[in-house]
């Protein structure tokens, strides 16, 4: 059964750069599509242009410099300690991973089982990493995409929520093919918090189940 919340999901944004699916985020929640509030963006980049968006929002913004916990040889779960704390402070239901490009620890993953997602520009389990467009093209693919997924452990390994796949094109750079796929991310992600949201999404090992899927053909999987 969806769950009709009485009060909105209390969400937090972890990310390290431009924010164009942070943006998209905040726009579904502001025009009405998503039960949800941003409760938090924090990033591990001072100059983040996601913290200005959030700002711009009127969001809470937060820089949690990664030197303050240099030099430990836990640094890792220490500063994950630190933005576990943020979390709980801000009583964080769901944490999303939004261009956040640091790997996050055991700390934060078992605080947050298939509470935290995270959106890849890859047609996962092809292409985890880095510079993934490229290595699409470079493979010679005819589908490319994008997947957001719990988050586990393994980067870019948890299980996955939704996918969409876009055509790579002769003509392609890893430039054109990442922003035919960054149109779709900013689809998807809002579509999988809103599932989440409404209490939709079954997680049964590695699987993910969407229940009650309307009969319409309701777009849980998309393509272009
Ligand atoms: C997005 O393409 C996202 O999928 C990717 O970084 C970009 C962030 O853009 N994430 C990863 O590669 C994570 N493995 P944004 O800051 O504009 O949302």
């Amino acid at each position: 059964m969806s769950n009709s919340r009485t009060t909105p999901l209390r969400v937090a944004v972890l990310a390290s750069g431009r924010g164009s699916n942070l943006q998209a985020i905040i726009d579904a929640i502001e025009a009405g599509q998503i039960q949800a509030r941003i409760v938090a963006v924090i990033s591990n980049k001072k100059d983040a242009i996601a913290l200005e968006r959030a700002r711009k929002h009127g969001l809470k913004d937060l820089f949690v410099d990664p030197k303050l916990f240099a030099g430990r040889p836990d640094s890792r779960e220490a500063y994950d300690r630190a933005l576990l704390e943020v979390l709980q402070e801000h009583n964080v239901e769901l944490v999303l991973l939004a261009g956040y490009m640091k790997i996050v620890t055991a700390v934060l993953v078992n605080a947050y089982v298939n509470r935290m997602m995270n959106i890849h520009p890859s047609l996962l389990p092809s292409f985890p990493g880095l510079d993934v467009q490229k290595k699409a093209i470079d493979w010679g693919c005819k589908l490319a995409g994008c997947t957001v997924h719990f988050v586990t452990e393994g980067v870019d390994e948890g299980p996955i929520i939704i996918q969409a796949a876009v055509p790579v094109l002769d003509a392609d750079s890893s430039e054109t093919l990442a922003a035919r796929i960054l149109v779709q991310e900013h689809r998807i992600y809002p579509r999988a918090v809103q599932l989440f949201a409404d209490g939709r999404l079954r997680v049964d090992g590695r699987r993910v189940f969407v229940d009650n899927v309307k009969p319409d053909g309701e777009a849980i999987i998309s393509s272009v």
